[in-house]
């Protein structure tokens, strides 16, 4: 019997709330039809060629998927230009005028681009890059904060076949160098600051930081965001401002490229269990055609919706569900400079009514802590203009999942969590709104033709009903193509530990039901005695107890079981740590899952550590928990938690 077999992983939260689809939405959905899952597995390839229906191509493709395992190509033969479908193909239609992009800044400033407004910027830009010298297939790196230059200068470099590598405004100079240096980019689009809570990040002098040793950078294009302009260092020769650049260009229009469907759209790094990160290649036809078809489903994009994605294109989620899966939809996506807590806890809420948002996709941790602060910052504003919402990044526990239906939703709209990673490209694991039943913290299914398992250590499926490793059986057109440069790499990471399965990385368990449950990282995963148990089910737990805003739970050193849990639970507001309470949490725990979960030890703090994405730093937990040094800690949002995190850990230890 494997680990996983034998393991308690399928000691899982028994959710029994269900929720249907809501008779109005169904009415108007986009996809109605159930019969669509059993005819896309049937015919997988015959299925995403019907959605590539929706795509402009120059030229059709000679054949849909050619399978080279690990490598995928799609729409082979096939040419097109990703500019062309997001911005210029609207044009020829009513939507020349209506709004791409609904920007506010976070000092209260607004833009609205229409489409005819995009076409005009996006074309100075590539226009300007070719006159930089880049040339279709160099790299452009794109460092900057939730600016609408940043989805022009993406939307530039696609035009002109330049893949982008876009790092995160809140990376450290070091890791744009890190990325700079991997991709040899040849130009960097930056700022000179980005605002994030009322204060400066100085993007500028990071970029200064980081160009030191990057051969590669020939121009550093700069957008005046922040700061007077004579105040910010430019270095002879090879600094511009942004705005000079871009009015050199005139009014001149540079027809798209004709561009091959396998051609370089964009290189986009993340982190892996090495200290490197991946730059996970992305290619042109079918990244499209397949964040074009789930933007479209899943979000049920209509021409009448402002849609809202919070997520930082620095992320997946931004290049996919914030730039190009809407814009090819002609839809009207906005776009959010700052910080969700400026000037106050309700600027979401207050984004949302001002714009009457109709589909909001955020994070479980933001959820998370809007439930933190309480319910009068959603109750100040009016929400009644949502009529979908989802969720994406990390498991969301179902007492999130519901408290975001019932205070953010009103109760009356359908909550879609999506599955995916920046290696599938587009959601893979997600409710269809008009046609699932929902249950609070389960993905629910693959989306139409993705055959997705749930496998033991072995490889072979688990029964419905138990925990294992997710992975993918068959290639859908948005998957990354391959690590840059590092080909093997990509072979070894994905394709290796189970031969011709797509290894995610992620635990999982199907219900009886069928539905997907996603239990987080398997290195996430504690092993208490023999039994797994999912961090996230634990924490789940924790969370349902109405005193836990928040916890992480890691796996610690146990002379006898090998594992016993550690549970680090920020409180609300309304409640105070103490003996008691620790007590009744874990017998909260023992009663939600089962002894065998029982959190060996609690801890309660202040804050949890967490990287600028959101996501919980465990791993430094762990090295809390065991005494060693911290490891890295650099892409900490804020560094300074951990230190007092270690202190109250020391503290509480005696
Ligand atoms: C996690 C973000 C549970 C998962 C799009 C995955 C999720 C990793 C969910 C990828 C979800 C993402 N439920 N877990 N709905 N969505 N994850 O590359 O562990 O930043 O492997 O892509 O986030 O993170 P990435």
């Amino acid at each position: 019997m494997s680990e996983v077999e034998r393991g308690a992983i399928s000691a899982l939260l028994k959710e029994d709330r269900k929720y249907a689809p809501p008779q109005e939405f169904i009415k108007q959905a986009n996809w109605d039809d159930p019969q669509i899952y059993k005819r896309a597995l049937e015919d997988p390839e015959g299925f995403w060629a019907e959605m590539a229906a929706a795509i402009d191509w120059y030229k059709k493709w000679d054949k849909v998927l050619e399978w080279n395992l690990p490598f995928a190509k799609w729409f082979v033969g096939a040419e097109l230009n990703v500019c062309h479908n997001c911005v210029d193909r609207h044009l020829q239609t009513w939507r020349k005028n209506k709004a791409a992009i609904i920007w506010e800044g976070e000092p209260g400033d607004q833009r609205v681009l229409t489409y005819m407004d995009l076409f005009r910027e996006v074309n100075r830009c590539a226009v300007a890059l070719k006159r930089l010298g880049v040339q279709k297939g160099d790299r452009v790196a794109l460092y900057l904060g939730m600016v609408p230059e940043l989805a022009i200068a993406m939307l530039a470099c696609a035009r002109i076949g330049a893949p982008h590598t876009v790092v995160f405004g809140g990376f450290s100079p070091e890791s744009l160098r890190g990325r700079i240096l991997d991709s040899q980019a040849k130009v960097l689009i930056t700022a000179d600051g980005a605002w994030r809570r009322g204060s400066i990040v100085p993007l500028k002098e990071n970029s200064d930081q980081a160009l030191s040793g990057t051969p590669s950078i020939e121009h550093v294009l700069v957008v005046n965001r922040t700061t007077a302009r004579e105040k910010v260092p430019m270095k002879d020769g090879r600094d511009l401002w942004w705005d000079c650049e871009m009015e050199k260009s005139g009014a001149a229009v540079l027809e798209p490229e004709r561009l091959d469907s396998e051609h370089p759209l964009y290189i986009l790094y993340t982190s892996g269990t090495t200290g490197k990160p991946k730059g996970l290649l992305h290619t042109t036809g079918g990244y499209l055609v397949g964040i074009h078809a789930t933007a479209h489903y899943i979000f049920d994009l209509k021409d009448r919706d402002t849609y809202w994605s919070t997520a930082d294109i620095g992320w997946v989620t931004g290049h996919s569900y914030v730039v190009y899966g809407p814009l090819s939809n002609g839809a009207t996506s906005l776009m959010y400079e700052g910080s969700p807590d400026y000037p106050d806890k309700d600027r979401f809420w207050a984004i949302i009514e001002k714009y009457r948002v109709n589909i909001l996709y955020t994070a479980p941790t933001a959820i998370r802590t809007f439930m933190r602060w309480g319910l009068d910052y959603p109750q100040r504003r009016d929400l009644s203009s949502l009529r979908l919402m989802g969720t994406v990044g990390e498991p969301i526990n179902p007492e999130a999942w519901v408290w975001y239906r019932e205070n953010i939703g009103g109760n009356r709209i359908p909550v879609v969590d999506t599955w995916w990673q920046t290696e599938t490209g587009m959601v893979l694991i997600t409710p269809l709104p008009g046609l699932t039943v929902l249950k609070p913290g389960s993905a629910t299914f693959p989306f139409p033709s993705i055959e997705a398992d749930i496998v033991d250590d072995n490889g072979n499926s688990v029964p419905w009903g138990r925990g294992g490793y997710l992975v993918i059986k068959r290639p859908w057109p948005a998957m990354a193509r391959t690590i840059w440069g590092d080909p093997e790499r990509w072979r070894q990471q994905y394709w290796s530990r189970y031969p011709g399965m797509y290894f995610t990385g992620d635990g999982a368990k199907r219900d009886e039901e069928g539905y997907f449950w996603l239990l987080g990282r398997v290195d996430d995963v504690v092993n208490v005695a023999g039994h797994r148990i999912g961090t996230m089910e634990v924490e789940s737990a924790l969370v349902s107890h109405p005193a836990v805003a928040e916890s992480a739970v890691i796996g610690i050193n146990h002379d006898i079981k090998g594992q016993a849990i550690a549970a680090f639970v920020t409180l609300r507001s309304d409640y105070s740590a103490g003996e008691e309470l620790m007590e009744e949490l874990r017998g909260h725990v023992s009663k939600k899952i089962g002894a065998i979960a029982r959190p060996e030890r609690i801890f309660f703090t202040a804050e949890l550590p967490k990287t600028r994405s959101a996501k919980i730093m465990r791993r430094l937990l762990r090295d809390i928990a065991e005494g060693r040094v911290l490891g890295d800690t650099t892409t900490l949002a804020d560094p300074a938690v951990l230190h007092s995190i270690k202190q109250q850990y020391e503290d509480s230890e005696g």
